[in-house]
C-alpha cells in the first residue's frame, strides 16, 4: 500500500474479517484459475460486491495467514480466488508462502495475480495509470548512512552491499534483490487491460498539471491515466522526493543491467515473488503465471518547486480513489481474458521468451541480470553477515 492517510481506516475496516467461520474449504484441493493478491482491505474491497461475480461465496481460514486478514475467499465454483497480504515485506512473504506451501490448495495451474496501488514515477506515468511489470525489484536492500554524516563525494544515502560507493554492482547477494516474471504474459495482460475504461478524477487532473515543465522532463506526469509496461521497486520504507527516486531508479537499472525502468514503487512484490519463487522450486506453483499490475495513486517525488514532504504529507493528489476503481476496471479484464482463453492458451500455459525467476537461478535457465549463478552464490554466502569490513575486503 502506498496511502499513509487510509491506514487507519484500513484497519478499522479490516476487524470485520476477524470473525468468519473457519470452515469454508471443500473435501478437495481447490485449484484455482486465478488467484487475486491484495495488500489491503482498500485494494482487496475493489474486487467486492462486483457484479461479474462474488470472490467471497466462501471464506477459507488459511494456518499462517495476518492476524488482520486470516481468510481466502473464493467464488462459488472456486475459480477465482483472492488472499489479502498484510502491508510490507514481511505479510507479503509469510501470506504467500502459508497459501503456496498450504495443503488445501493445488496451485500448479493457477495465476496469480497482484493488483495493488502504488506510488509513481513521474518520469515515466501517471497517477491512476496501470502498470504491468517484468521486474521487481527490492531497491532499500542496501547500506545507508544519513546524508548530515555523508561523504562529500556520495550522490545518495544508499550504497549496495558490499560495495563502498553508490551505484556500484553490489558484491553480496541476498537472492531477493531481483525477480523477473514472464514478459510475454505480462505482454498479454496490459492487452486485454487496454480494453478498459480507466477512472479519473478532477483533483487528479489539475495536480498533474503541475508537472508540465519546459524541458518535458516530466511529460508522463501530465499525460491522462493509461496502461504501461514498467517496472516496480519494493521497499519497505515508504520514500518521497527527487533524489531517493532517483537512487531507486538508478538501483533498478543497476540490479537489471539496463533493463529494467524503475515506474512504481510499492512494499510487498518481491516478498510475494520470494515466496512464489520458492513454491515453484517444488513445482506447488508456476512461476511463469505471475502478473504484477500496480495503479498509480500518488507521485514518488514532488513537482517542480514543491517539496519532497509536501509531496508525502500534504499535497492532495487525488488519484487514491481512481487508482482503486482502476485496480477493478483493468483487473477485471485481465481476469477475463484468462478465463475465456482458459482452453486455448491459458491452461497449459504462456510460454516466457525471456528468463523467469531469481538472481541465483534457482528455476534452471540463465538470469539475463546479476553476476551469473555461480558467482551470486558464491557472494550470497562466503561472507560474515553483519561484518561490512570482510565483505568490503572481498571487492574486486
Ligand atoms: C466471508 O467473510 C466476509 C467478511 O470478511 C463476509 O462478508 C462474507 O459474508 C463471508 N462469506 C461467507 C460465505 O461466510
Ligand atoms: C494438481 O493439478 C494438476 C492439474 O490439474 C494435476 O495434474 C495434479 O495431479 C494435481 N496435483 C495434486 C497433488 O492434486
Ligand atoms: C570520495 O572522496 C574520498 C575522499 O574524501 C576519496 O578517497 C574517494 O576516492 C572518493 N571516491 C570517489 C569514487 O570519487
Ligand atoms: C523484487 O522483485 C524484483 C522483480 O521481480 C526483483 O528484480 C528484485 O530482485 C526483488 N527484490 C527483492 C529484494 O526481493
Ligand atoms: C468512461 O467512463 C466515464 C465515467 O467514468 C464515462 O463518462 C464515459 O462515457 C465512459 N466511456 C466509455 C467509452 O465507456
Ligand atoms: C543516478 O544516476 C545518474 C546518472 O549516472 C546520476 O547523474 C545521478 O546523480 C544518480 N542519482 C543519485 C541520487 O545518485
Ligand atoms: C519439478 O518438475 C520438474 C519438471 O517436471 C522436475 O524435473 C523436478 O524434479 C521437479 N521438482 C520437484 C522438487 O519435484
Ligand atoms: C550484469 O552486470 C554485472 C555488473 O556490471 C556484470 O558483472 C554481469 O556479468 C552482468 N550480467 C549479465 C547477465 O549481463
Amino acid at each position: 500500500m502506498r496511502f499513509l492517510q487510509t491506514l487507519a481506516t484500513s484497519l478499522l475496516l479490516s476487524g470485520s474479517a476477524i470473525c468468519v467461520t473457519a470452515n469454508g474449504a471443500p473435501a478437495h484441493k481447490i485449484s484455482p484459475k486465478i488467484f487475486i493478491v491484495s495488500m489491503f482491505e482498500p485494494e482487496a474491497a475493489a474486487w467486492w460486491n462486483i457484479p461479474d461475480f462474488n470472490v467471497r461465496a466462501h471464506n477459507i481460514t488459511v494456518p499462517g495467514l495476518s492476524p488482520i486478514y486470516p481468510d481466502v475467499y473464493c467464488t462459488e465454483d472456486y475459480a477465482i480466488c483472492q488472499l489479502i497480504t498484510g502491508e510490507s515485506e514481511i505479510n507479503a512473504a509469510i501470506t504467500v508462502n502459508a497459501v503456496a506451501f498450504s495443503p488445501q490448495f493445488n496451485l500448479t495451474q493457477t495465476y496469480f495475480f497482484i493488483a495493488g496501488i502504488a506510488g509513481v514515477n513521474p518520469k515515466r506515468a501517471t497517477t491512476g495509470s496501470v502498470i504491468f511489470s517484468r521486474y521487481a525489484v527490492q531497491v532499500a536492500l542496501q547500506y545507508e548512512i544519513d546524508s548530515r554524516e555523508l561523504p562529500k563525494n556520495y550522490s545518495t544515502d544508499y550504497i549496495p552491499l558490499g560495495s563502498d560507493f553508490p551505484n556500484k554492482y553490489p558484491t553480496n547477494i541476498y537472492g531477493t534483490e531481483v525477480f523477473e516474471v514472464n514478459a510475454d504474459l505480462r505482454t498479454m495482460a496490459a492487452k486485454f487491460a487496454l480494453k478498459a475504461n480507466l477512472s479519473d478524477s478532477a483533483t487528479a487532473k489539475a495536480y498533474r498539471a503541475h508537472y508540465a515543465t519546459r524541458d518535458g522532463e516530466y511529460n508522463a506526469a501530465t499525460l491522462s491515466p493509461g496502461v504501461v509496461e514498467c517496472d516496480v521497486a519494493t521497499s519497505d520504507v515508504y520514500y518521497s522526493g527527487n533524489l531517493l527516486g532517483s537512487t531507486f531508479d538508478n538501483t533498478t537499472k543497476l540490479l537489471t543491467n539496463g533493463t529494467g525502468k524503475y515506474c512504481a514503487s510499492a512494499q510487498e512484490d518481491n516478498a510475494t515473488l520470494e515466496a512464489l519463487l520458492r513454491s515453484s522450486a517444488r513445482n506447488l506453483t508456476d512461476f511463469s503465471r505471475i502478473i504484477i499490475m500496480r495503479t498509480a495513486s500518488d507521485f514518488d517525488r514532488p513537482y517542480p518547486g514543491s517539496s519532497a514532504a509536501y509531496n508525502l504529507f500534504e499535497a492532495d493528489q487525488g488519484a487514491f480513489e481512481p487508482a482503486i476503481k482502476n485496480i477493478y476496471k483493468a483487473g477485471i479484464r485481465v481476469v477475463q481474458g484468462i478465463l475465456h482463453g482458459w482452453k486455448d492458451t491459458f491452461a497449459k500455459g504462456v510460454k516466457p521468451h525471456n528468463y523467469v525467476g531469481d538472481i541465483f537461478g534457482t528455476l534452471g535457465g540463465h538470469p539475463d541480470f546479476g553476476p551469473g549463478r555461480k558467482q551470486a552464490l558464491e557472494e550470497s554466502s562466503a561472507l560474515k553477515k553483519r561484518n561490512a569490513n570482510s565483505r568490503l575486503g572481498r571487492r574486486r
